[in-house]
């Protein structure tokens, strides 16, 4: 009988993290848990409340406010109390500002309280910065996304093209350089490849193609379990 297990996905942004892990979580029967997305909804409500970008005020914000995913049929909803921001955390405000307000500690402290409680039973795939290092370092599975930047900026380009915004790659070379510099560079939980992670470098790889090398681990990984517990005494 296969255990839940819990998969993290680390890796800077643009790396495909979190439609890989979607699919993942689709094909494991898991849920699947955008962490980054809920450091977008405690920055969209600092900036609709005029919050100060202080660790107490940033702090006491998120530790008020309620984060849902909920599931739908053309994909998860995001709500934040009762409204429905999924769309609204993506916006060009929101992506500028959510680094600075995942780096206080306060806020990181009440996200990741809530990141453990979705890990709980496992059969979670979740995905971000910090996971397999600080939310869940002990995950059966740890998986590292990287690729080459231009190749992410190209990804983020053409994303933000399909929904009707044009950016130039160029414009979005700067733009990621620069968050992933803040990811990493900063003090409380940088971007890091963690321990015990095992790294798919994404540059030439499909979304296809990711998602089947890792339910690939994930196999392996059942199967060495399987055959343990049926075989413990030898
Ligand atoms: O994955 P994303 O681009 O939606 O993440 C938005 C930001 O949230 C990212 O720039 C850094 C922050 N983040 C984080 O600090 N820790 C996580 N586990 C996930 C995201």
């Amino acid at each position: 009988m296969a255990q839940p297990l819990i998969i993290t996905l680390d890796g800077p942004a643009g790396a495909g993290k979190s439609t890989t892990a979607r699919k993942v979580a689709e094909r494991l029967g898991y849920q699947h848990v955008d962490s980054g997305a809920m450091y977008r909804v405690v920055t969209l409500a600092a900036i609709q409340n005029l919050v100060p970008y202080t660790n107490e005020a940033l702090g006491q914000l998120a530790g008020k406010i309620r984060i849902r995913f909920e599931p739908s049929f053309g994909g998860q909803r995001v709500l934040l109390d009762t409204v429905d921001v999924t769309e609204q955390i993506r916006s060009a405000q929101v992506t500028a500002n959510v680094s600075e307000v995942s780096s206080f500690h306060n806020v990181r402290n009440a996200m990741v309280q809530l990141q453990r409680e979705y890990g709980l039973n496992g059969g979670v795939v979740m995905d971000g910065r910090d996971i397999g290092s600080v939310v869940f370092p002990f995950a059966q599975i740890k998986m590292f996304l990287s690729a080459d930047l231009e190749v992410r900026a190209q990804r983020r380009a053409a994303e933000l093209a399909a929904g009707g915004n044009s950016v130039e790659t160029s414009e979005m070379i700067e733009a990621l350089d620069k968050r992933d510099k803040y990811d990493s560079e900063r003090e409380e939980s940088p971007l890091i490849k963690p321990e015990g992670s095992i790294e798919i470098d994404t540059t030439n790889l499909t979304i296809d193609e990711q998602v089947e090398a890792i339910l690939e681990i994930v196999r392996k990984y059942q199967q060495t379990y399987d055959m343990i517990t049926a075989f413990g005494d030898i």
